[in-house]
């Protein structure tokens, strides 16, 4: 058996109905605030990502706010859930391949379940649009990479054709001093809330 000695937080499941349609957004792995709330997106990127939701007339309670991988990585290092086939032949892990790759690397098969429960998710809850917040979760729903190139421009979620994926930054980006993103990610979020109240 593969037990994952990591701390755990699982998604946000929104309160009540809401809008004319499900908004999901989807992160990439909780950071230690998030442990320790037991929630997703509540340490500093969550507080820029709530407050852009405001500003977007998108309510927080509402979306179904999710993250590619439940278990917080050591030094919150999202590498650590991928490895290269050379490093997996060399600690002896298996790969799940089936995803595609990320960067030249692999998921680890240890962590293939964490996709499979985002895709299970998905499948039952139908969002009617979905936000990516990053590389990761951009990488994970459409098998895409280059989220410069790719933000803004809607993508087709790979797990359930016909759902709309608009990739934009991670809040953690625009954190490090590149706040001349956040119009851009105000912006992305504003045309998602179009498509959710279509
Ligand atoms: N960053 C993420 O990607 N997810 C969280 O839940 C928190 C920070």
């Amino acid at each position: 058996m593969n037990r994952i000695d990591l701390p755990f937080v699982d998604y946000q499941y929104p309160a009540g109905k809401g809008p004319p349609g499900l908004f999901m957004l989807v992160g990439e792995a909780p950071g230690k605030d998030e442990v320790k709330q037991g929630m997703p997106f509540v340490g500093r990127s969550g507080k820029l990502l709530d407050k852009n939701l405001q500003e977007a007339g998108l309510e927080r309670g509402q979306c179904l706010v999710a993250n590619v991988f439940r278990y917080q990585p050591p030094g919150n290092k999202v590498g650590h859930f991928f490895l290269s086939n050379r490093a997996a032949e060399a600690v002896g892990e298996k790969l799940a391949v089936e995803f595609g790759k990320f960067g030249g690397k692999s998921v680890r098969a240890l962590f293939a379940a964490e996709l499979e429960y985002l895709k299970k998710t998905i499948a039952e809850k139908k969002p009617k649009v979905i936000v990516t917040l990053g590389a990761t979760p951009l990488w994970a729903l459409t098998g895409l990479g280059g989220i410069v190139a790719l933000r803004g421009k809607l993508q087709e979620c790979r797990f359930v054709p016909g759902i709309p994926v608009i990739p934009t930054f991670h809040p953690s980006y625009i954190l490090r001093g590149n706040w001349a993103a956040e119009p851009l990610f105000q912006k992305d979020l504003a045309e998602s809330r179009k498509i959710l109240m279509a």
